[in-house]
């Protein structure tokens, strides 16, 4: 019995994809970090029945019966693209917490599609496709997944995905989990809803005007310019989600006690933390290297009201 796995990183955008045309392809270039400490394993193992099925035994599965079958779909275009017609028993988990404010759709969905193709093409006996094939494959499946096969800082522009060099190494991201509640409104259905928000038309534009900007100043070092930018794309996002119609948002009360904490450490330090938030109540933290003991201060304070993942 053959067995294939791959493991992909998590990724959290800095400047958001929000806002879709055609094949899950953005409408707007987006920017990320892409954490191996957070990452999804899959593994796929040749079955004789006549269905792939999910395996949720001895493996930690963490994959809902909803997102089975968008995962189970998503494997069966990979096969169709490469002509494939044998079956898999899959196994996916993650090695964070569901609904902890990561998008684990991005990593399982890349370590699906890694695991696919080493999978059929070796039974196939061809080569296994480039990263920037596989991930022009993932996104079919989850768009921001296509970002999870490079690292650490990475752009998405149109069909093209690529590392970018970034001077900023062994970043410490954290995620502080106000609420692991389940988000009534999915990332899918949020790029649908904010064509209706008046603040839609020009997106496009205010986001590739943020990414020039932010690449420029990360490259010269700028980290409080870095945070008003990152700043003002998640809020660029979540004003779009507010404005829809009918409105929807995902800021809580713990969501806005962090931004504010945050603004009052820049504020006190004059240094601080990148800050964002995806289509979700948790909130991000980007820290330098060299941030480590303003970090954990940071941490700490979060600690007394909040789990903390990450470091
Ligand atoms: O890949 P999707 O369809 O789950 O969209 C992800 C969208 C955000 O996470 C909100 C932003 C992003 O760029 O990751």
């Amino acid at each position: 019995m053959s067995e294939w796995v791959a493991k992909a990183p998590a990724n959290i955008a800095l400047i958001k994809y929000m806002g879709k045309k055609g094949a899950n392809l953005s409408l707007n270039p987006s920017f990320s970090y892409s954490n191996n400490n957070f990452n999804s394993t899959v593994s796929l193992v040749s079955c004789s029945g006549d269905k792939d099925i999910m395996d949720s035994s001895g493996f930690g599965s963490t994959i809902s019966s909803c997102e089975s079958y968008r995962f189970l779909s998503h494997l069966a275009y990979v096969k169709k693209y490469f002509g494939f017609s044998g079956y898999f028993k899959v196994k996916s988990c993650n090695n964070f917490p569901p609904s902890c404010g990561l998008a684990s759709s991005a990593s399982s969905f890349a370590a699906l599609t890694m695991a696919a193709c080493k999978a059929i093409c070796e039974l196939s006996e061809t080569g296994v496709p480039s990263n920037l094939a596989m991930s022009q494959i993932s996104r079919l499946g989850s768009g921001s997944s296509c970002r999870s096969f490079f690292e650490p800082w990475v752009v998405w522009r149109d069909d093209i995905v690529e590392a970018v060099d970034i001077p900023f190494t062994n970043i410490l991201h954290y995620v502080v989990v106000v609420s692991s509640a389940k988000k009534l409104i999915s990332s899918s259905d949020a790029h649908k809803r904010v064509q209706s928000s008046a603040l839609f038309s020009g997106r496009a534009d205010r986001a590739t005007k943020r990414l020039y900007e932010l690449l420029c100043a990360m490259r010269a070092n700028d980290w409080k310019l870095s945070f008003d930018l990152v700043w003002a794309d998640f809020w660029d996002m979540h004003a779009m989600f507010e404005t829809s119609s009918p409105g929807f948002g995902y800021m809580t009360p713990g969501s806005l006690f962090v931004l504010d904490a945050v603004r009052r450490h820049w504020v006190e330090f004059g240094d601080g933390p990148l800050v964002t938030m995806d289509a979700g109540p948790n909130v991000h933290l980007i820290f330098r290297a060299d941030q480590k003991g303003l970090a954990n201060i940071f941490v700490a304070d979060m600690q007394n009201k909040y789990t903390v993942l990450g470091g």
